[in-house]
């Protein structure tokens, strides 16, 4: 940049408005014609993971000035204060510090004052005695039965990051135990999973920083009225419950015994709780050593985000993108495609991370904030999504911008699958690039025998404006390693888009009101409390109490 250039955020805005109108006349086909480099320049390295955001809607000016924006909102202090246990939770006056969960260096981490990193160590060693103790048939039930099944009870954050890791890593998985997840309070996710495993052989984790939350602890007390009604004895039964939380109190009246206990510190929030004991399932299925890898991963990326400068940072860059989109192409939407069947579950994964997270409508100091915040993030696994979703990407009108998430690498024995597979992930990016103008497509049709007349008509149809931006991520093997390596990318380009927002990134308090709200409908439809005063919920609820014949839940 010159002299002139804009150095304070309002000005960068601008000279970025006025850049997204040089960017209105960017054709990436042509871009990539007439510019060997675009990739080479447009990529990004991380050992075997190979970022590319060349088939975005940038050119080298709106980079540079998206990267002089995040200087500008002291991207690089906030990612500091992060890592050094400040209060980066504001409204909840707490350090978000997931990061010293995966902290492998003898490296202390401070919270006020005091080193975290002794606590963690030793929680990771419990973890490590427990996973070993059920693997290996030491620890039994009540009675004398080694376990088989583990059965996961919690919901958001306490849930969806175990479930997501332990599917993605199936591959991986050690024999011998198989998993089921609850997080509804739909009666019918703890049934399902009940019917299908033996009280006597099932270890129930419950997760839950609060232990209040109402649709895990439903679940939770269902699950041992259950299990108490076929194992007899209250004490023994709690054999087979651990339970990972802050909340001591409410664990103990729950009656699970000390040492099946694990902390849930004050300073993880629930979504990027994974690397804590919420991650025990994960551990169970691939082993201790496979989880410590997958912390390891994360580490990795840790390093990167706190180390690479801004123009060479992974989760800096992706957050440049998103906030490109969403503030100068009013994108309301962000797809997550990894072609991968064991990452079907991280589309649903990042909606929780990226929406709880940019849910946000005020500044960190309580006024409005300028522009869009966070995206609607959504997904499918690849290629299934190609026969469905795709069609919206490639012609639809609104633009989605795209991650594609591939591998290298299968699992190994169908390798033709794999090459199919990464062969189309790479070809949804490349065709949402190029297109098909009308006059191709009128030329395709003719070729292939139709007349003047029906070519004509025909064409608008086949045609795609092609120039829809997407960013693929491609690494060697999807492992513990590789997984922990992606998740904490996408944990940190979340992070530093809440900083170029300049939102609370860390607090949730849009989910209270209806938490608050439902008990108090629940009340009345037990017929304990008032009505709602809108006349709408009350005639819901009225038309439900009919349809049930009046009896209440
Ligand atoms: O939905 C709000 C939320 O607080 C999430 O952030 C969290 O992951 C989830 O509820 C579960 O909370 P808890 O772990 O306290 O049961």
């Amino acid at each position: 940049m010159t002299d002139t250039a804009p150095s304070s955020q309002s000005e960068i805005r601008a000279a970025l408005l006025r850049e997204r109108e040089v960017v209105a006349g960017l054709r990436l086909r042509e871009a990539f014609a007439a510019d060997p480099e675009r990739f080479r320049r447009l990529s990004l390295r991380l050992d075997d993971m190979l970022l590319d955001y060349s088939k975005n809607l940038v050119t080298d000016v709106a980079m540079a000035l998206l990267c002089q924006y995040a200087r500008a909102a002291k991207v690089e202090d906030r990612t500091r204060r992060l890592f050094e246990g400040e209060k980066v939770n504001g409204t909840e006056n707490r350090p978000a510090l997931h990061t010293a969960l995966r902290n492998r260096t003898p490296a202390p981490v401070l919270v006020d004052g005091r080193d975290a990193m002794p606590g963690i160590r030793r929680n990771l060693e419990r973890m490590g005695a427990l996973v070993d103790e059920v693997r290996n048939g030491e620890r039994r039930g009540a009675t004398g039965q080694p376990f088989r099944s583990v059965v996961h009870i919690g919901v958001g954050g306490s849930e969806v990051g175990p479930r997501m890791a332990t599917i993605a890593l199936e591959a991986h998985r050690l024999p011998g135990l198989d998993f089921h997840f609850v997080a509804n309070v739909d009666g019918q996710a703890i049934a399902g999973a009940l019917d299908r495993v033996d009280a006597a052989t099932t270890l129930f984790i419950v997760a839950s920083k609060t232990f209040t939350t109402e649709e895990t602890m439903t679940n939770a007390r269902t699950a041992r009225d259950w299990l108490v009604a076929r194992l007899g004895e209250d004490k023994a039964a709690l054999k087979h419950f651990v339970a990972v939380s802050g909340n001591d109190a409410a664990v103990d009246a729950f009656g699970i015994v000390p040492e099946n206990r694990f902390p849930l510190w004050e300073w993880v929030g629930g979504r990027y709780s994974l690397w804590s004991a919420v991650g025990l399932p994960v551990a169970l299925a691939i082993g201790m050593k496979g989880f410590l890898e997958m912390l390891d991963g994360a580490q990795a990326m840790d390093a990167h985000f706190r180390t690479a400068p801004i123009e060479h940072n992974m989760p800096v860059i992706l957050a440049l993108l998103g906030f490109w989109y969403g503030a100068f192409f009013k994108a309301e939407t962000q797809a997550v495609i990894p072609y991968a069947e064991a990452l079907r579950a991280l589309p649903e994964y990042l909606q929780q991370l990226d929406m709880e997270s940019g849910g946000k409508s005020v500044r960190r100091d309580g006024a409005p904030v300028e522009g869009p915040t966070g995206p609607i993030v959504w997904g499918g696994a690849g290629s299934s999504g190609q026969h469905a979703f795709h069609q919206r990407l490639h012609q639809g009108t609104r633009l989605v911008p795209a991650d594609f998430i591939l591998w290298a690498e299968g699992g190994g024995r169908l390798g033709a699958h794999h090459d199919l597979l990464v062969a189309n992930g790479l070809a949804q990016a490349r065709a949402l690039m190029i297109g098909k103008t009308v006059e191709e497509a009128r030329g395709e049709l003719l070729a292939a025998g139709a007349s003047e007349g029906e070519a004509a008509r025909l064409a608008p149809h086949l045609a795609m404006q092609g120039n829809r931006p997407s960013t693929t991520i491609l690494s060697r093997r999807l492992d513990p390693y590789a997984l922990g390596r992606l998740i904490a990318l996408y944990e940190h380009k979340v992070f530093v888009q809440g900083v170029l927002w300049d939102i609370e990134t860390f607090d949730q308090w849009g989910v209270e009101l209806g938490k608050t709200m439902a008990r108090d409908i629940a009340a009345a439809l037990r017929g304990q409390g008032p009505l709602p005063a809108d006349s709408s919920t009350t005639g819901l609820l009225r038309h439900c109490l009919d349809l049930r014949g009046g009896d209440g839940i």
